[in-house]
This record gives structure tokens, sequence and C-alpha cells, in this order.
């Protein structure tokens, strides 16, 4: 195994992203994975599939197998180093499901019960409100806990879990003494919440049964570029962002985040220009700029020996940071010492 090469004057970064469905979502690349690309350069960062999240939902297993799978190979073809950061599945580091026990009895039922994703998805998956479910934003403080994470890039969905993962550090850090470092969010100024191109009142999200209404970063040319001429506007014809022009806001948000324009720039390149010209825009600019990423996709999902030889290193590598966390967490609550 190559040696962990982080350097201790470096803060640590750590995102997780689940393997649900066949690919992740441009709300996912810009609310998440685009800004996990950039910050590998100035942090040490960790990177997961949240497999062990996943299965909150029920999942047929093989499936789930070649969805992680995917999921891996398409955070790499994002642009995450396998060199530079832990890139890694969270099952294979059985250090988060231990910290999430011992975490998840200081957590209270009542704080749990408030977790706004927790009531969305009671209400989604009525037959299935599982214990893994609720606990889930437990598992999600183990993922960050165990790692003394300082910053967690994540979309605007993910804050209150994080607000949860601070109070359950710093509950634990009161009753056994500073220990856990209390994260921060990394919540992208433009993009923080990519909504659906079919209803721009909802998130972007993989399990909208309109096929319209969210782009996958593994399509092609043509279907970004249907998709976003379907996409919802309103009746005006103006470019521009205002209140009550969600459809257009939302639009003009992910070009900005693809140009670097921020929106008085877009409104003056499309003034007097009609909405079709915007969408076209608007699809040809993200379509080109997911092309090297599906392009590298498609290159390592065939590549089994390569990834697998990533994930193993990546394993070994976040197993070496979360296992000291472990014991001296065991230590503090009073189990004996293992050795
Ligand atoms: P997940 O898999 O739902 O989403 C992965 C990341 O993408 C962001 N995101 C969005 N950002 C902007 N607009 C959208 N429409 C949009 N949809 C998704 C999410 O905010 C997230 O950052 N519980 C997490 C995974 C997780 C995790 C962690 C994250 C597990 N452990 C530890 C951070 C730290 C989740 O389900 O994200």
């Amino acid at each position: 195994m190559s040696e962990l090469n982080f350097s201790k004057d470096k803060k640590l970064i750590l995102s997780l992203i689940q393997p649900t469905g066949n690919s992740f979502t441009l709300g996912n690349y810009i609310g998440a994975i685009s800004n996990w690309d950039k910050l590998q350069s100035e942090y040490n960062c960790v990177y997961g599939i949240a497999d062990l999240h996943a299965i909150t939902v029920r999942q047929d297993p093989a499936e789930l197998r070649k969805n992680s799978l995917r999921a891996y190979a398409s955070m790499l073809a994002c642009g995450i180093d396998p060199q530079r950061s832990v890139a890694f599945f969270q099952s294979h580091n059985k250090c988060h499901a231990e910290l999430s026990w011992v975490l998840g009895c200081s957590t209270q039922f009542g704080e749990l019960s408030r977790m706004t994703q927790f009531k969305d998805k009671s209400a989604k998956h009525a037959d299935n409100i599982n214990a893994g479910l609720f606990t889930y934003p437990v598992l999600m403080a183990a993922d960050i806990l165990a790692y003394n994470a300082d910053l967690v890039p994540i979309g605007i969905d993910q804050k209150q879990h994080l607000e949860l993962a601070r109070n359950i550090a710093q509950r634990f850090n009161q009753k056994y003494g500073d220990f856990f470092t209390l994260p921060e969010p990394y919540i992208p100024k433009t993009g923080e919440k990519v909504m659906s191109l079919q209803d721009p009142a909802k998130k972007m999200s993989k399990s909208d049964e309109n096929p319209n209404a969210c782009i996958f970063i593994l399509d092609d040319k043509d279907t970004v570029i249907r998709k976003f001429k379907r996409a919802v506007t309103d009746s005006e014809a103006e470019v521009r962002y205002a209140e009550g022009k969600g459809g257009i806001n939302n639009l003009m948000t992910i070009y900005s985040c693809f140009t670097g324009k921020n929106y008085s720039e877009i409104e003056s390149e499309f003034s007097g220009r009609g909405y079709g010209d915007f969408k076209l825009a608007v699809g040809e600019t993200v379509a080109d700029r997911l092309e090297p990423i599906r392009n590298e996709f498609n290159r390592l999902i065939n590549d089994k020996a390569y990834l697998k030889e990533c994930y193993t290193e990546g394993a070994q590598r976040a197993q070496s940071i979360t296992q000291r966390t472990i014991s001296k967490v065991y230590h503090k609550v009073g189990f004996v010492d293992a050795r």
C-alpha cells in the first residue's frame, strides 16, 4: 500500500455520496462533486461512496453492487484523484458503523425526529420506515467525526444533518473532554440547490419519476440538450433573475456555475433573445462539460482491476485514519482496552 500522503498542515475535507441510481445528477455535480475536485489541491481529502446509507431504502443486491461500482468510477471520472485523496467505499471501513453505534447511544429520539429528510423519506417509503432510515444522520455524523473532518462540502439539503453532527460532537466533547473537531459545512454560494427542470419548486433528484426533470452526468449530448429544451420556464420571454421566475433562475444558476458568468452578465448576453436560444446555450454548455466525464467513465468502468486497486487502497488508508479515533472513543466511553 502506498503511504497516506496527507500533510499535517492541511485541513481535512470529507464528503460522501450515495450510489443509488445509475448515475449522479447535475445537482450532485454542481452542489458537491465539482467542489470536491477543486478542494483536492488545498486540502487533505477523503471522499466515499455511501453504500451503508443506500440500504436505508430497499435495494436489489445485484443493482446496488453495480451502481456502487459505477458511482466509484463516476467519482474518479469527475476528477477525484485516488493517489492524492482517499477514495473508498463506506462499507469497506468498519469504523463508520462502530462509531455510529457509540454516537447513537447519546443521540436523542427527539432530535432525529426533527430531521426533514427523515420526514420526507418516510412519507415516500411509507411501507419501509426502518430503524436505519431513522438513525441515518448518526451514521453520517460518524462518517465525518471518525476522520475529525474540518470541512464538509455538501449541497444545502444536507445542512441539517451536518448541524446535527456538530451537536453530537459537542455533546461528546462536553462529556468526555475535547476530542472531536467541530465540522463546518462548505456549501457553494451558487448551485447549493439545483432544482428540477420540470418543477422548479422541487430539488433535482435522481428519484424523480419524470425523466425530463433530471440531468444525469452520463447523459449524452442529445439527451442533455433535449431535456433543457423541455425545461419548464414562464410566460415572459426575458432572461432575467427575479422572484417568481423559478425555472429561468435555475437555468441561470446552472449556466453561471459552468461559465463563471454572474447573473447580470447572463442577462446582457441574452437580452432581446428568446428562451429557446438561452435553453440551447445552457444545454450545449452543460453537455460539453459532461462529455469528458462520460468518456473517462466509460474507460474506467471497463477497467475493473484498476478500480479494485484504487478502492482497496482507499479502504486501507481510510482505516489507518479512523482506527485511532475508534480506539480512543472506546477507551473514553469505558470499554476495556483490546490491547
Ligand atoms: P446524496 O447522495 O443525496 O447527495 C450527494 C451530494 O450532492 C448534493 N446534492 C445536491 N446539491 C445541489 N442541488 C441538488 N439538487 C442536489 N442533490 C444532491 C448533496 O447535498 C450531497 O452533498 N447523506 C448524504 C451522503 C453522506 C454524506 C456523509 C455527505 C453520507 N455520509 C458524510 C457528507 C458527509 C447524501 O445522501 O447525499
